[in-house]
């Protein structure tokens, strides 16, 4: 017989996700009774049982970093001790955050449990995270995090089975007491629904025909992924994907696509014998970066484009339904949307708020300029999905994304756009400074600096057109009469000090004027952010830390 053990604790400070989930140093994860007190919580919120007594099933998996294996071993004893009837595990725990999506949804299950802190690396004193996706396959909505998080303060026991590991290297069912263990494939099932998504055909006659590619996985989640879906069957060269192996600590690698973080590729995609197509993802799989022979597709260009070319695809064939985007990310898709007489949304910061609207079929594509894209087949973004979405155009359209690019700018006009982050400054001075300009707001609209005038300048508020609820603060926008815009925002991802994104958009209708570099066409609008906010005299702070 397995022993249920009931362990008496306390509440832990500070287990509040943020975000996409708690994020904290790995140490901390590690702490005693931390991580068990938080996975308690979750179940104590959703309930680890149906209302008739039976046991729900959930997905369990990881994106392969430092501590990943062995709090998967925990919380799958938790799962038990609580009454789960079954849990189904990538193999060796290993799930990207959309394939684990798909499988909630592929499996209709009561949610899963996703171990990642997504971009942050990952090793014995990095970061380590843990988030509850729901039954649709997304993120926690904020009324059941607060929840989570409730339960965190007033937590005074958890259950734990009494039990050796579960062997998650072996495909197939295992058992745990009275629970089942499904360890599946990570791939496989995600592999066939990209491929009922995209034209693979006409993919593969493209890398036939000599076209050549670079995906870069950072050592991170994606790596199997790439090499079955884009060399096994696709047909991409061996060694087409690199650092394919996902390292517990990424290699020492920053997995975050961005030129900055995911500088080899962006030096071998400007450089003398550069591919035709070159992407990167992130830890956990969610996020992509493209880049074409010798030019960087901005995040919010790359949604612009990929909505306006995704009825090439023949999973979207029959159009899309609406394009939502993130507040921050530039207006590029708006155009998109406007043109194909489509709808448009604009929502807070993170994957949580298009949900609703991809659930209540407002909306088929969604994204964010933090190198975020994705679609109603998962709800979480996705990062090979979007790089899948790019070949297929490029298949379809045999141009390079350079023409791409410049045709899509020809014809809606270019959103210069760039953000700045000022990372690890004293929460303090951070806050004051926010402070200081969500004051001055009112006093904005009609003054004109560096030879624009401000047209309005709020924070952002959301209501949901979907349940009504309302999200308040969620960063300070100044727009410009000539279509710039000026967004501050304080980062709910950061584990260090305060992360200060400031996000610039400039609009040029063309014809001329739009292949300019964009911190150069941005220039003005960079020095009115600095003056209005008063970066320097607040923080310390000059220049960014990271541009993107
Ligand atoms: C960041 C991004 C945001 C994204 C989130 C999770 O959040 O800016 O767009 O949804 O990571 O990947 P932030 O640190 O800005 O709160
Ligand atoms: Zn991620």
């Amino acid at each position: 017989m397995t022993h249920i053990t009931t362990v008496s604790t306390a509440p832990i400070a500070g287990q509040k996700p943020g975000t996409s989930g708690l994020r904290k140093k790995t140490p901390v994860f590690m702490g005693r009774h931390y991580l068990e007190n938080f996975v308690q919580a979750i179940f104590d919120v959703v309930g680890a049982r149906n209302e008739d007594g039976g046991g729900k099933t959930f997905v369990l998996g990881g994106d392969g970093r430092y501590f990943n294996d062995r709090a998967a071993q925990v919380i799958l004893r938790m799962a038990a001790a609580n009454g789960a009837a079954r849990v189904i595990v990538g193999q060796g725990a290993i799930l990207s955050t959309p394939a684990a999506s798909h499988l909630i949804r592929l499996n209709q299950t009561d949610g899963g449990i996703i171990m990642s802190a997504s971009h942050n690396p990952g090793g014995p004193n990095e970061d380590f995270g843990v988030k509850f996706n729901m039954p649709n396959g997304g993120p926690a909505p904020e009324g059941v995090t607060e929840a989570m998080y409730q339960r965190t303060t007033e937590i005074t026991e958890y259950k734990m089975l009494e039990a050796q590991d579960v062997d998650l290297g072996r495909v197939g069912r295992h058992q745990l007491g009275a629970m089942s263990v499904d360890v599946v494939d990570p791939v496989t099932d995600y592999a066939a629904l990209m491929e009922s998504l995209f034209d693979f055909p006409a993919i593969r006659a493209m890398f036939a025909g000599g076209f050549r590619m670079r995906m870069d996985s950072m050592c991170a989640v994606t790596g199997p992924y790439a090499v079955e879906i884009l060399e096994n069957r696709l047909g991409a060269p061996k060694g087409t994907c690199v650092n394919a192996t996902p390292l517990p600590d990424f290699g020492g690698m920053h997995p975050d696509p961005n030129p900055t973080w995911a500088k080899a590729l962006m030096d071998e995609m400007f450089g003398s014998d550069a591919p035709d197509f070159g992407a990167a993802s992130d830890g956990d799989g969610d996020r992509n970066m493209v880049v074409g022979r010798g030019i960087y597709v901005s995040p919010s260009d790359s949604l612009a484009v990929l909505a306006a070319n995704a009825h090439l695809a023949p999973g979207y064939r029959a159009g899309l339904k609406g394009v939502a985007r993130s507040m921050p990310t530039s207006a590029a898709a708006d155009r998109v949307a406007d043109a194909l007489g489509i709808g448009k949304f604009e929502t807070p910061t993170g994957w949580k708020f298009f949900g609703n609207l991809l659930d209540a079929g407002k909306a088929t594509i969604c994204g964010e300029e933090s190198f975020g894209t994705g679609s109603d087949h998962v709800r979480e973004k996705d990062g090979l999905w979007a790089v899948l979405l790019w070949l297929n155009i490029l298949a379809v359209r045999k141009q390079s994304v350079a023409e791409i690019l410049a045709e899509h700018w020809a014809t809606y006009g270019r959103n210069y756009y760039s953000r700045h982050d000022f990372e690890a400054i004293e929460v303090a001075k951070a806050d004051a400074m926010m402070a200081a300009l969500r004051g001055s707001l009112a006093g904005l609209p009609g003054r004109g600096i560096e030879g624009m005038t401000i047209s309005a300048a709020d924070d952002f508020a959301y209501t949901d057109p979907v349940d009504g609820s309302v999200s308040l603060k969620q960063g300070v926008r100044i727009l410009f009469e000539d279509g710039s815009r000026i967004v501050y925002r304080l980062s709910g991802t950061g584990t260090e000090g305060a992360t200060l994104r400031v996000y610039l958009e400039r609009y040029a209708a063309g014809p001329e004027g739009l292949e300019l570099d964009a911190q150069e066409a941005l220039a003005p609008v960079i020095r009115a952010a600095h003056a209005l906010a008063g970066i320097a005299g607040h923080t310390g702070r000059t220049a960014p830390d990271v541009v993107t």
